[in-house]
């Protein structure tokens, strides 16, 4: 059945939709649509305090040579993106879309594997960024990470190595990973789109439809503690928002499961490198959920 807004003219279908966003930043949100409200402290899920988070937060903060740039990781109250999974933070009242998401409408699959995702992709057609591809980038690391990094789609050096984030933001991003306390093998680590769309310009919508559901099954095989959302695409897709990341950045949202966070990506902090503060603050949380200490210097 069609949707109502699919019968709309672009021009209006922008405007109606504008004036929903407008609502929902308003927190106007349950009343133009049946939304459920969820409310719940990670912190307090974790039986985690403030003032530990806080702790935590300048450990590594000087671990990684960032003091002073983290005063604290306490959630900022935010107002209300349309986001599917259902949010984990008490200090924002984040409402969730009624109806089932994309992701909630694709069920779990029975005995699911890697093997079989794998070759259900095969020599992928399904969408147009097949043209362009050297290599389908599946993903990497291990099938019984706590937390897995989900970044927007591979770049030249990810096409031509087979394996994301491989290239200068990979660099940084396993930086990062290794200022946790982790190593890149203790993770895993994929993308929302497989093939590397040309000129690195952002996967189309169409494009994540196609390729979206074998990600969903990859996190349903791995059932991760945390998910963390690299950049807006990987966290738009995920949450089904068109809200711009720095409205929902450093959020708990829980995800079939999974707690879920958004950060901004490595590529953005190449060209923007004073936001590290926000995304090792956004680190620290993800540190503190799964009880890892910074490594040391
Ligand atoms: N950027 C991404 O989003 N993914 C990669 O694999 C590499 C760069």
């Amino acid at each position: 059945m069609q949707n109502w807004e699919d019968s709309l003219e672009p021009g209006n279908r922008a405007r109606v939709e504008a004036w929903l966003r407008y609502g929902n930043d308003l927190g106007l949100g349950p009343y133009y649509r049946d939304r459920a409200v969820l409310q719940q402290d990670v912190a307090a899920s974790e039986g985690l305090s403030a003032k530990s988070v806080d702790q935590a937060a300048q450990t590594v903060a000087a671990a990684v040579g960032q003091a002073g740039a983290v005063s604290s990781v306490r959630v900022s109250p935010t107002s209300v993106p349309p986001v599917a999974g259902a949010p984990l933070s008490s200090s924002s009242v984040i409402s969730s879309a009624a109806g089932p998401s994309l992701f909630e409408a694709s069920d779990r699959i029975e005995g699911d594997t890697f093997q079989l995702i794998r070759e259900t992709i095969g020599d992928c057609t399904r969408c147009k960024l097949h043209k362009g591809r050297t290599n389908i980038v599946f993903g990497v690391g291990s099938l019984k990470a706590q937390l897995v990094f989900v970044g927007e789609g591979p770049g030249r050096d990810e096409d031509i190595k087979g394996e994301p984030f491989v290239g200068r933001a990979g660099k940084l991003l396993t930086q990062m990973i290794e200022a946790m306390g982790l190593r890149r093998e203790d993770v895993y680590i994929c993308n929302v789109v497989k093939c590397r769309p040309p000129e690195n310009r952002l996967p189309e919508k169409d494009e994540i439809t196609t390729c979206s559901p074998f990600l969903f099954r990859q996190i349903d095989v791995i059932r991760p503690k945390v998910i963390c959302c690299l950049g807006s695409c990987a966290s738009q897709t995920l949450l089904q928002t068109t809200q711009g990341i720095s409205r929902f950045r450093g959020e708990w949202f829980d995800f079939r499961g999974s707690k879920l966070i958004a950060t901004y990506h490595p590529a953005y902090l190449l060209r923007n490198p004073n936001a590290k503060g926000e995304v090792w603050k956004d680190l620290q949380k993800v540190m503190a959920v799964l009880g890892l200490q910074p490594k040391r210097k």
